[in-house]
């Protein structure tokens, strides 16, 4: 983000405590879910909740915009979408209509478009719509399809549940049509051939979430060996399929198992891009959905942050179907100067090898053999008495993610550790991880732990601690973090 966008806005500079150099935040105000993620014409557009007016939220909510051709700088754009007569403009998805099958692309260069689906929530009566646009100029401006009427209406909801909002919507190749998930509410599945008229296809009352995604993805890398992925608002996912069931397209989950996405605190409404050829990437709200407000009370003119790009694939795991998350590659493109080291051992008796570090945010990379040791630690923004440690235990084999003393507190339960089962393979364990003025992001054997965190501006210290033996760091990697505002 950019020159522009300060002088747009002089509200914000981008240097205020705590704002993250090189994840996506609001210029100003309040920030909620992802929406709208579409990847077209070589550039990743994103698309966020969005109450210009105060940090703190209210019903009226606008579709904020940046891009990206990484995805790993963004670039902000005006405001995509605006409350109407019909009400506020809630959580939805984005498409790219390459066949033309709307009819909308007659007269775009390559008769394609972007189509959005949101939520159009009527205030004073909360009554909750499936509306539409579609954009012409690669999402910077928007039309709404006949000046924002509903393209599916409450009528049109066999389960008359008020609750009715987050569409997302699909191509389904196996029948050829798209497809819209929406919740709120109970999960309902709509199919269209055009994407303006909807037949409502399986509803799924025992299924509750809001913001709701849904993706195929390989399982093991087997193109012929395909499972569904039901995310419950980026919090929890179900495995499965999609199928016909009494001649409506349904998901048939293979089990009732509800499975964390995360292993943090910090991830709520996540969704994936639509478009991307070949990968599948989840980005998520950064925040816990017990504390956004409070949140706000920390951090100035803005509230609310979305996580890294994180790619997901589906593994086998001790039997178990499992998603994995990793960061994009493309994060390396944020890397500026190296700190590099080998072959270090390490036991409680060695100083600190990071002690000349001074590092408000980096990338780390490591590489650490256990067998000989029972614990190994990295103290991060350390200093004015705040730590945030992530320690790796051999004997009890978990990684632990530690903000008990991390800095400035949204709330009485913010302070607490996060602990995963992490199998150390033949006595190694790497970790990946991104520290940024206010979150860490810890990814372990495709695993990750989202934690916001609240430093001093000044606690910038960097630890390596070792106990109960030696441990081998084959490889150390700490990378100083470029801000992407150029
Ligand atoms: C989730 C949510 C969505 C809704 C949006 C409104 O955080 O409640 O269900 O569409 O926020 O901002």
């Amino acid at each position: 983000m950019t020159n522009m966008q300060r002088e747009s806005n002089p509200q914000a500079n981008y240097t205020e405590a705590y704002r993250p150099q090189y994840h996506i935040t609001p210029e100003s105000g309040w920030l909620n879910d992802p929406n709208g993620m579409v990847y077209y014409h070589g550039r990743y557009h994103f698309f966020y909740q969005y109450y210009p007016d105060s940090k703190f939220p209210a019903d009226i909510k606008y579709w904020g915009h940046v891009s990206s051709e990484d995805p790993a700088h963004w670039e902000q754009h005006p405001v995509a979408l605006a409350p109407d007569a019909y009400g506020s403009i809630w959580s939805g998805s984005a498409v790219v209509d390459w066949n033309n099958t709307s009819g909308l692309f007659d007269d775009t260069a390559d008769k394609t478009g972007l189509v959005a689906y949101y939520t159009s929530f009527e205030l004073g009566t909360g009554r909750q719509r499936q509306c539409m646009a579609y954009s012409t100029d690669d999402g910077i401006t928007w039309q709404k399809y006949k000046g924002g009427a509903p393209v599916i209406d409450t009528d049109d909801d066999p389960l008359s549940d008020g609750a009715f909002r987050d569409p997302k919507v699909f191509w389904h190749e196996e029948s050829g049509q798209w497809m819209m998930i929406v919740a709120g509410g109970p999960v309902r599945f709509y199919s269209s051939s055009n994407l303006i008229d909807w037949k409502p296809q399986g509803m799924q009352p025992a299924i509750t979430t809001e913001c709701p995604d849904f993706y195929r993805l390989p399982v093991d890398g087997d193109e012929s060996r395909q499972k569904w992925v039901l995310s419950g608002a980026g919090v929890w996912y179900m495995i499965g399929d999609f199928k016909e069931v009494d001649g409506l397209w349904t998901f048939v989950p293979d089990s009732d198992q509800r499975y964390n996405f995360n292993f943090g605190p910090d991830v709520y409404a996540g969704q994936t891009f639509s478009d991307v050829p070949g990968r599948r990437i989840l980005m998520e709200w950064m925040v816990h959905i017990g504390y956004p407000f409070e949140t706000g009370s920390i951090t100035d003119p803005w509230n609310g942050a979305i996580t890294l790009p994180y790619e997901i694939r589906l593994e086998t795991r001790e039997e178990e179907i499992k998603l994995v998350q990793e960061p994009v590659e493309e994060l390396a493109d944020l890397r500026s100067k190296e700190h590099s080291w080998e072959n270090l051992l390490l036991t409680e008796d060695t100083p600190n090898p990071l002690a000349d570090l001074q590092l408000d945010k980096c990338e780390i990379l490591a590489r650490i053999d256990m067998s000989g040791a029972e614990e190994a630690a990295f103290d991060l923004r350390l200093g004015n008495n705040q730590v945030t440690t992530v320690s790796y235990n051999r004997l009890t084999g978990m990684l632990s993610v530690d903000r008990r003393a991390s800095g400035a507190n949204p709330k009485p339960d913010f302070p607490d550790v996060y602990t995963k089962s992490i199998k150390a393979q033949n006595g190694i364990i790497e970790l990946h991880m991104f520290l940024d003025w206010s979150s860490l992001e810890v990814f372990a054997d495709g695993s990750v732990c989202t934690a916001l965190i609240y430093p001093d501006r000044d606690s910038t210290g960097l630890g390596l601690r070792v106990a109960g033996g030696t441990a081998k760091v084959e490889r150390l990697q700490i990378f100083e973090q470029a801000s992407m505002f150029r």
